[in-house]
């Protein structure tokens, strides 16, 4: 079993975080635009998709988004709002190495600030390539392990193994994220060329590479404001893209596969899903989703099927 990292254990919301960020949000809305900008088709996942933050930069490229997160009660309680917004959009909770749905079904998919909390990327890149089908795009953003900031303090330290192609995991005491002060967390920051590596190795080729957030230094923001912000990070992600330097790196990838059967499910939701721990069949009842292979029965609570294994 996988160690997930669980936002409803810690009772951590999300949507808070994101109230004192104005510069980091339109960074990364305004690169994810661009990529989404020429893109079209039907079904698209955003995986560890939370409040759907990042659903605006999609929406209109994919006719059916799927944002799926581990984190049930973030769902529940934001589903009304994005309903409201982005009537397309379906809400599911699962857990990202255990995605409930049948092979080759996505054209699109995409996971921002979630790949520090997956500690076995392969396995989840296998299961992605599982859900998507051949030729599809796939956008992953990750914590930059060797961004400029940590590249000069490991030369301050005379730390050269830093630079190793290793995962690095934040220690608990310098990142709260999806934590109550003082609990465990999972928070890697991976290096370019182990992200690059994972995915090429399990079919993904790599499009494009660009950095966001450039512009990451406590105080700055004082200094500049987030406007004045904002105009040079624009100006730093056309003329850095390919650089080690920022703290956020985003890889445009596509998915080559075979044994694909391109199959296109034009119904709903429910057409696509299958049971995640045996992907058996699934005989649904207004609120209960029952496997006839496994047997197992899953439920729906306030408006989220609950589709969650570990
Ligand atoms: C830092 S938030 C990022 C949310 C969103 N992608 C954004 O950028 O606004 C990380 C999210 O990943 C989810 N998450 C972490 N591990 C997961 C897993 N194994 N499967 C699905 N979601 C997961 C958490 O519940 C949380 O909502
Ligand atoms: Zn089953």
């Amino acid at each position: 079993m996988i160690e997930v990292s669980n936002y409803d254990f810690f009772d951590y919301d999300y949507a808070q975080y994101w109230k004192v960020r104005q510069y980091e949000d339109c960074a990364e809305k305004h690169l994810l635009e661009k990529i989404f900008n020429n893109k079209k088709g039907k079904w698209f996942i955003d995986i560890g998709g939370s409040y759907g933050r990042l659903t605006p930069t999609y929406y209109n490229s994919y006719t059916n988004p799927i944002v799926l997160d581990y984190s049930l009660k973030t769902l529940q309680k934001n589903y009304s709002t994005i309903k409201k917004q982005f009537p397309n959009v379906e809400m599911i909770a699962a857990n990202a190495y255990h995605m409930p749905f049948r092979e080759n079904m996505f054209d699109g998919g995409l996971m921002v600030r979630v790949l520090h909390h997956i500690s076995e990327p392969t396995v989840y890149f296998n299961e992605l390539k599982r859900i998507m089908h051949n030729d599809s795009s796939y956008v992953q953003e990750f914590a930059n392990k060797v961004n400029l900031k940590a590249s000069l303090r490991a030369i301050f330290h005379l730390n050269f193994k830093f630079f190793s192609k290793e995962p690095y995991q934040q220690p608990t005491s310098k990142n709260f994220e999806g934590t109550k002060t003082g609990e465990e967390a999972l928070f890697f920051n991976y290096h370019p060329s182990f992200v690059s590596g994972a995915l090429k190795n399990i079919g993904f080729e790599i499009q494009n590479k660009f950095g966001c957030s450039y512009l990451r230094f406590q105080g700055l923001k004082k200094i500049l404001g987030d406007q004045n912000m904002l105009k040079i990070e624009y100006f730093l992600q056309k003329q850095l893209k390919t650089s080690n330097i920022p703290p956020s790196i985003v890889f445009e990838t596509k998915l080559k596969k075979v044994n694909d059967s391109n199959e296109i499910i034009t119904g709903e939701l429910k057409d696509i899903l299958v049971c995640p721990k045996c992907f058996g069949e699934l005989s649904f009842k207004e609120n209960s989703a029952h496997c006839e292979c496994c047997d197992k029965t899953y439920m729906k609570s306030e408006n989220i099927w609950d589709f969650r294994i570990d």
